[in-house]
C-alpha cells in the first residue's frame, strides 16, 4: 500500500467532513463508487448472496456490509464513531452586542478541551430542515470560510490567564460572527448554502468548526496533526477496509454512530437498537430464523475502534506504570478491569492474532488504576448485540482539542489490520 496516498486520503476525508452529517455523506460517496447499494429503513429491503448495501438513520449514523456468495456462520464487524465534541448553535442564536457586535448563542456538545477553540478561525457547518411538497427534508451546510472566532480576553485583563482558567460555556466561548448589522446576512449565507430561502428553514442542526486542515507535522513528517482525528481516523479505516475485504464464511459489516461524544443515547448512537435492527432484517432476508440469528451471534466478532490515549510526552506521570501506547507504535488494545472496554483475554487474543497475520504492530493501554477514563462504543454495543468484542483504537494525543496529534504510521497499520480481519 502506499502509505502517502492513503494518508492524503484521509487527510481529504477529514477535511471534508466538518460535522458527523458530512462524515456519513463523504462515506456514503467512497461506497456509492464501490458500487454498494443505498437501502432505505423505511421500505421492504431487497438483498441477495454477494451484494454490498449501505443504510444510514438520521444522515448521522451510518451501516455498510458485504454478503458472501453462500450462507453465512456469522458477522464480521468493526464499528466508530462520527461525531466529535465541538460548539452547538442555540435555537436563535443570534446576539447583538453594544449595537456593533454579532455573535451567536452556543453550547457544548461533548466534552471538549475549551481553550483550544479559542483565537482560531472557525466556520458553520451541519444540516437544515426544510419543508417540501413530499414532507421534509435535510440538506447539508457549510459556510466554508473563516466565518467566527471566539477571542480570548488580553493578558492585561486577566493577568492569571497563564495559572489555569475556568472557562463559563455561556460567556467566554460565544464566537463573534460579524457587525451588529450583519445578522440578516448570516441567516441568507446559510439560506444560500443549503439553496432555499431564509424563511423555510424550520429547524438546524449547526455547529462551530475548526478551519484548520490535517497535515503532517514534525521534523520526520512522523505525526498527524488535524481536527476530529478521534474518531474520523478510525471511520476512515474501518470503511475503506470493509470497501477493500471480500467475504467468505461471515457477513462483513461496518458500523459509524453518531452521539458517542454525548453518551450515545439517541435513536441512531451506539445505544440504539439500529446495528440489531440491521442485523435481523438482513436474516429475515436471507431465510434465516429466530435460532439460526442466535447462532449467528455466538459465532461473530466485533472490532469497536476509537482512538486511544497516547504516552505524553511532557507528562509521563498521566500514564499506566506498564500500558503506555505511543505515536507510530501501533494499533492499541484497550483492558479495562471493570469492563468500561469490552475486551477480554478471548478477543485480545483474537485481536493480536489479526495484527500478526497483516504484520503490525499492536500495543496496550490501560488507565492509571487512580484515573477513571473515558468510555466509548464497546460495551455501550454489546447492551444491544451481545458478541465477542475488542476495544481498539489509534494512540492519539490532546484528544478531544480542536487540534489532535497522532501517528503517521498507525494509521496505515489499522487499515492493514482490518483487512486482514474481513479478509
Ligand atoms: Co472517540
Amino acid at each position: 500500500m502506499n502509505n502517502k496516498k492513503q494518508l492524503q486520503r484521509m487527510f481529504t476525508f477529514i477535511d471534508e467532513s466538518p460535522t458527523c452529517f458530512h462524515a456519513v455523506a463523504n462515506l456514503e460517496n467512497m461506497l456509492d463508487k464501490e458500487g454498494f447499494v443505498k437501502l432505505d429503513e423505511k421500505e421492504v429491503w431487497k438483498i441477495e448472496n454477494g451484494g454490498k448495501y449501505y443504510v444510514n438513520r438520521n444522515g448521522s449514523s451510518l451501516i455498510a456490509f458485504v454478503l458472501p456468495g453462500k450462507k453465512p456462520s456469522g458477522f464480521h464487524m468493526t464499528a466508530a464513531h462520527s461525531d466529535s465534541p465541538c460548539f452547538k448553535l442555540k435555537e436563535a442564536p443570534e446576539i447583538v452586542v453594544d449595537d456593533a457586535y454579532l455573535k451567536l448563542n452556543v453550547e457544548k456538545y461533548g466534552g471538549m478541551i475549551m481553550s483550544t477553540w479559542l483565537d482560531r478561525p472557525l466556520s458553520i457547518a451541519g444540516r437544515v430542515v426544510i419543508k417540501n411538497e413530499n414532507g421534509f427534508e435535510s440538506r447539508l451546510v457549510n459556510l466554508d470560510k473563516d466565518s467566527a472566532i471566539i477571542p480570548n480576553l488580553a493578558i492585561h485583563m486577566n493577568r492569571d490567564a497563564n495559572k489555569g482558567v475556568e472557562y463559563n460555556p455561556q460567556i467566554d466561548m460565544e464566537p463573534l460572527i460579524g457587525e451588529g448589522a450583519s445578522k440578516d446576512e448570516y441567516l441568507r449565507l446559510l439560506a444560500k448554502e443549503a439553496d432555499v430561502s431564509q424563511e423555510d428553514i424550520l429547524g438546524f442542526d449547526l455547529f462551530l468548526y475548526n478551519r484548520d486542515k490535517c497535515r503532517l507535522i514534525g521534523i520526520d513528517d512522523a505525526y498527524i496533526a488535524g481536527p476530529r482525528l478521534d474518531d474520523l481516523e478510525c471511520a476512515f479505516a474501518t470503511m475503506t477496509a470493509l470497501v477493500n475485504g471480500k467475504p467468505d464464511k461471515y457477513i462483513n459489516l461496518c458500523a459509524i454512530f453518531d452521539n458517542e461524544e454525548v453518551g450515545s443515547r439517541t435513536k441512531q448512537g451506539a445505544d440504539s437498537t439500529f446495528l440489531q435492527d440491521v442485523l435481523r432484517r438482513i436474516c429475515l432476508k436471507m431465510g434465516i430464523d429466530e435460532e439460526g440469528y442466535r447462532c449467528m451471534l455466538a459465532d461473530s466478532f466485533l472490532i469497536s475502534a476509537d482512538n486511544a490515549h497516547a504516552l505524553h510526552p511532557n507528562h509521563q506521570e498521566k500514564a499506566d506504570v506498564t500500558n503506555k501506547p505511543v505515536l507510530n507504535g501501533g494499533i492499541v488494545i484497550k483492558y479495562h478491569g471493570s469492563q468500561r472496554y469490552a475486551t477480554d483475554a478471548y478477543s485480545a487474543a483474537y485481536m493480536k492474532d489479526v495484527c500478526n497475520r497483516a504484520g503490525v504492530p499492536y500495543q496496550s493501554y490501560a488507565n492509571r488504576s487512580d484515573i477513571a477514563g473515558g468510555s466509548t462504543l464497546g460495551n455501550i454495543l454489546t447492551s444491544q448485540v451481545s458478541v465477542n468484542m475488542v476495544d481498539i483504537g489509534l494512540p492519539q494525543l490532546a484528544m478531544h482539542s480542536a487540534m489532535e496529534t497522532a501517528g503517521a504510521k498507525d494509521a496505515a497499520y489499522l487499515l492493514e489490520a482490518l483487512r486482514a480481519f474481513y479478509r
